[in-house]
């Protein structure tokens, strides 16, 4: 049974506890693993438009995975790697009941999902909770308003989302239709990093050095990398697919495919050899259609894409690529590949078509980001902020900090690599920040974060001679129900780079974007009608990107580059949205269950 199967099931609503048994029925056949489903029905009679319950349970425990010849322990979930996809409906309440059995302290983050007066199920580390520390466990809650497509849930602490991650898949409410083409199935396709080694202990030695951190020894889709890696057989014939994903179809069908950026490190091009693209939904918002050969997702983004077999029956290899913006680093330049295999093919070689984009291709990602627009149509209207009530400019690029003494540190001249926001560091405390602010735990944080660089230059001219930041847990306040303007610059301090920015708490429109400095004719391109809404915005290599939202969602919310990298190097800073009226636009109290530090 495929998901979209699933998804006309369990859209057949009022069948109550009957229906939640036959989908964990079917989920179980459907190899989910020992995840537990159970559905509550919220409304009494009739209710064919009921919000329900989804009930998961994660257990986060050690998993024994080999690949590529090697065999890792690996930090998963159930057992499972990649972990299990959590389905709802928009507008079910999901319910995450998670038990940390790992060695490691660990958060689970359910990214891009709104967390509409549920900050404390945000889940970054120190940000919005302590860790479930081994043996602890922790309730996850939250409501899905108003978003409808593909997600992600991943770890985020350490780097434990490296191993530790899902899909999250959202069907429209109950009785209402995809706003195109029904497809035939739908599959998750979510691509990642693999390292021979722990990830903890790349990021652990990465830090210690100073340096960049080891690259990834492959990519992979659906935790597999594909036959081009050193020890992947490929054998004669076919390919082994041990180590290969394969996804067998039937030809003249509709397939809609929600494809995932997990990795931690590395923007990825996806494409489907001899097959054509249309992008239908990124991040959770639903778009005008957009035909095209190969797309692009930073780390932590979704876009979910229509694709029909209307090609020979064949066996088509699917692909992964990556986009390295940034000169002079190191990365995996091998391709991950997965197989499209028609019912019947004849053929014994995979259709492998067109070459690969050269890493550094800008202008492809460029042609892919401004091509995007959202549906906005009379029944998926979007609502940009005309006006703005807080603008604000920030920098995000590299920087250095001294080396420790006796170390021998591997950064740009002996010194060690860090990174910022508004040239502010951001130092994680060991207290949530979010309990700092709800209970006024002094010493924690402060609300001084800067709305435009205190120090303005020529941001992606040549760097300034002093390129180290500061550091603190530096927050903004965003006033309740404010239009929010954000441009993100780009510097050329340690070389220019396209950082994806991933905002917690919110979607934002992407009203603009371009390369060089932002300046005071920038504004006159911004698209105010139709812009592409997403939670993490790809800011162009030696560019910026403006963004646009309104602060409607009290908490503490992080605000980072979503390379793992330089999330440990501190490319972050935080929102405080402050409670606005009554109950309806004030953040609840804890749960009782939280983890205390
Ligand atoms: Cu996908 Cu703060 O993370």
């Amino acid at each position: 049974m495929d998901l979209y199967e699933q998804s006309k099931i369990s859209k057949r609503a009022g069948e109550g506890i009957v229906r939640s048994l036959r989908s964990a029925e079917l989920m179980s056949r459907h190899a989910i693993g020992n995840l537990l489903l159970a559905i509550t029905l919220f409304c009494s009679a009739g209710c064919l438009d009921a919000s329900v319950t989804r009930v998961y349970n994660f257990t986060v425990q050690p998993l024994s995975v080999t690949r590529l010849c090697k065999t890792k322990s690996l930090v998963a979930v159930n057992g499972m790697f990649p972990g299990p996809t959590l389905y709802a409906n928009e507008g079910d309440r999901v319910i995450v009941n998670v038990t940390n059995t790992a060695e490691y302290n660990i958060t689970i983050h359910w990214h891009g999902i709104r967390q509409l007066l549920s900050a404390w199920s945000d889940g970054p580390v120190y940000v919005t909770q302590c860790p479930m520390q081994t043996g602890q466990s922790f309730v996850y809650n939250f409501t899905l308003t108003k978003q409808r497509g593909t997600l992600l849930w991943h770890a985020h602490a350490t780097w434990l989302r490296g191993t530790v991650y899902g899909a999250i898949v959202i069907f429209p409410e109950y009785g209402t239709p995809y706003p195109f083409k029904a497809p035939d199935e739908e599959h998750v396709i979510i691509l990642g990093e693999w390292w021979y080694a722990n990830v903890e202990e790349v990021e652990t030695t990465a830090l210690l050095s100073g340096g960049p951190p080891a690259i990834a020894n492959a990519y992979t889709i659906n935790g597999l990398p594909g036959p081009l890696y050193n020890c992947s057989y490929t054998g004669t014939g076919n390919v082994n697919t041990s180590d290969t994903y394969v996804l067998k179809v039937a030809a003249k069908k509709t397939y809609l495919l929600r494809v995932i950026n997990a990795g931690l490190n590395t923007d990825l091009f996806f494409s489907v050899s001899n097959h054509k693209l249309t992008v239908v939904e990124i991040d959770g918002d639903y778009t005008k259609p957009y035909t095209t050969d190969k797309i692009v997702l930073t780390p932590g983004q979704t876009t979910n894409v229509l694709l029909s077999t209307d090609q020979l029956a064949a066996s088509y290899y699917m692909w992964a690529s990556p986009y390295i913006s940034a000169q002079n680093v190191s990365f995996q330049k091998i391709q991950t590949l997965a197989l499209l295999e028609y019912e019947g093919f004849t053929t014994s070689a995979a259709v492998l078509s067109s070459a690969f984009p050269a890493a550094n291709d800008t202008n492809s990602v460029t042609t892919f980001s401004t091509s995007l627009r959202s549906l906005d149509n009379s029944v998926y209207p979007e609502d940009v902020p005309q006006t703005v009530d807080r603008s604000l400019l920030i920098t995000v690029g590299l920087g250095i900090k001294p080396c420790d003494e006796n170390h021998i540190c591997q950064g740009p001249n002996r010194t060690k690599f860090t990174a910022s926001m508004n040239n502010f560091t951001l130092v994680l405390p060991d207290v949530a920040v979010l309990q700092a602010y709800f209970f006024n735990i002094a010493g924690v944080f402060t609300r001084d974060f800067p709305d435009n660089p205190l120090f303005p230059f020529n941001y992606t001219g040549n760097p300034p001679a002093n390129q180290t930041p500061g550091r603190g847990t530096k927050a903004t306040v965003l006033p309740f129900n404010s239009n929010v303007q954000i441009v993100f610059q780009d510097t050329s301090i340690q070389g220019i780079e396209s950082h994806p920015i991933h905002l917690h708490g919110f979607s934002f429109y992407i009203v603009g974007q371009g390369f060089g400095n932002f300046n005071s004719s920038s504004p006159a391109s911004f698209n105010l009608v139709d812009p592409p809404k997403r939670n993490t915005i790809g800011v162009p290599v030696g560019g910026w990107a403006a963004i646009r939202f309104k602060a409607d969602n009290p908490g503490i919310w992080l605000v980072h580059c979503h390379l793992e990298i330089h999330t440990s190097w501190g490319l972050s800073a935080l929102f405080l949205v402050p409670d606005g009226v009554g109950p309806s636009q004030s953040l609840p109290p804890p749960p009782a269950d939280l983890p205390q530090c």
